[in-house]
């Protein structure tokens, strides 16, 4: 047994080893030559408002960042509408999910959410010492009767990510609010609405409604909304995401949080993201034009995709995932199968550029060639 086995807490024993990948530096030098569509990540990259108010904070990172993101936070709260005290940012959203996680849980106490959902929910979760409770799924959907079935006395948290990763489902709101209405009193919603931007979009062209979550928050009930600079606003390696809540319990989260977590680089380019439309615009339309694109070139090679509300596709490509998705980096693009979702054959791919899309759907069609029968000429390369 290893030297530090008997030493180690719980939960960082029971965690097991992450799912990282290979950080040899040919496998980084390899791995930045492909088209990457592998993590959901914005292929418009920041916006130049951002990128000019992350240059002009370089010269002052010799001081320490505003612990309390005061600005930001206000800035947010009269753009949400909601009091500051109700705001709280952190380095990207899974540092208040896992904040959320070490307030709210410890040993014998439990999480639920879904099978099939966001990954670091079980790590926050089990890193705080509790236990994630993982409800079925219904045809690529929450069960939200099973998930009601699966709360306990124990429950302190409900995760829903909506839209969900990786299947790309929405919740509509009323669905939500009747939800709501139905959990009991000891457990917090944690509604996680990292791709907002993108699944209000596709609602309005669906005349539907997607989110009354700001709703929930004001009349004071037990839900935290979280939010993200990462996709839509494409500032995933910056690392800024904030959450929307109850006062009293952020204020507990603030408590157990890392002294200077938020760089002041991360604020001044969250700060100069947060209402620029133009770029926000540009890029939730490309979105839905090219998730039209790729769902149909993805069925002309005659495999599954779920209709999507968020800025990647969940597809079933009927055979083993780890080995399509190998064969299409030796093509040279890079996507995500998803085994360790108990998905073993499926994909998520996110949605990219056209052009880093007709090279996915190309690499696709090349490696479905080489799938045997069931292969079909490619729509897309009908069309030519
Ligand atoms: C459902 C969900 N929540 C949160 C995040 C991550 O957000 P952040 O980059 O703000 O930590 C992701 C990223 O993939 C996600 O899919």
């Amino acid at each position: 047994m290893s030297r530090f086995f008997d030493l180690v807490s719980k939960p960082a024993r029971d965690l097991g080893i992450p799912n990282v990948p290979s950080s040899t530096s040919a496998a980084r030098e390899r791995r930045s030559q492909l088209v990457k569509l592998d993590s959901n990540e914005n292929p418009f990259g920041p916006s130049q408002r951002a990128i000019d108010a992350m240059q002009a904070a370089l010269g002052n990172t010799n001081s320490y960042p505003d612990d309390d993101c005061g600005r930001l936070r206000r800035e947010l709260a009269s753009y949400h509408g909601l009091p500051p005290e109700q705001v709280m940012v952190t380095a990207g959203s899974t540092a208040l999910l896992s904040l959320l996680c070490r307030t709210l849980l410890a040993p014998g106490l439990n999480a639920v959410t879904s099978e099939r959902s966001f990954i670091v929910y079980s790590m926050a979760v089990q890193a705080a010492g509790g236990k994630l409770v993982e409800a079925p799924m219904q045809a690529d959907c929450f069960n939200l009767e099973a998930i009601l079935v699966a709360i306990d006395g124990n429950t302190r948290i409900v995760f829903l990510a909506n839209p969900n990763n990786p299947t790309g489902t929405m919740l509509e709101a009323p669905v939500v609010e009747s939800f709501l209405a139905r959990l009991p009193g000891h457990v917090v919603l944690i509604l996680d609405e990292a791709y907002y931007e993108f699944a209000k979009h596709f609602a309005t062209l669906r005349k539907v409604k997607y989110s009354n979550s700001l709703d929930y928050v004001r009349q004071g009930a037990s839900v935290v909304v979280l939010r993200t600079f990462s996709k839509a606003h494409g500032l995933a390696g910056l690392r800024i995401g904030y959450g929307l809540g109850p006062a009293e319990l952020l204020a507990y989260c603030a408590r157990m949080r890392n002294t200077f977590s938020v760089s002041s680089v991360a604020q001044a380019g969250g700060l100069a993201a947060l209402d620029d439309s133009l770029h926000i615009r540009r890029v939730v339309e490309n979105n839905v034009m090219q998730s039209h694109m790729l769902e149909v070139g993805l069925s002309g090679l005659g495999y599954r995709v779920v209709p999507t509300a968020a800025n990647f596709l969940f597809c079933d490509v009927g055979e083993d995932a780890g080995g399509f998705a190998n064969r299409l980096q030796e093509e040279g693009v890079a996507i995500r199968p998803l085994g360790h979702w108990g998905a073993p054959q499926c994909i998520r791919v996110t949605i990219g550029t056209p052009e880093q899309n007709q090279m996915f759907l190309r690499a696709a069609s090349i490696v479905a060639r080489g799938s045997g029968p069931g292969f079909r000429e490619p729509s897309f390369a009908r069309r030519k």
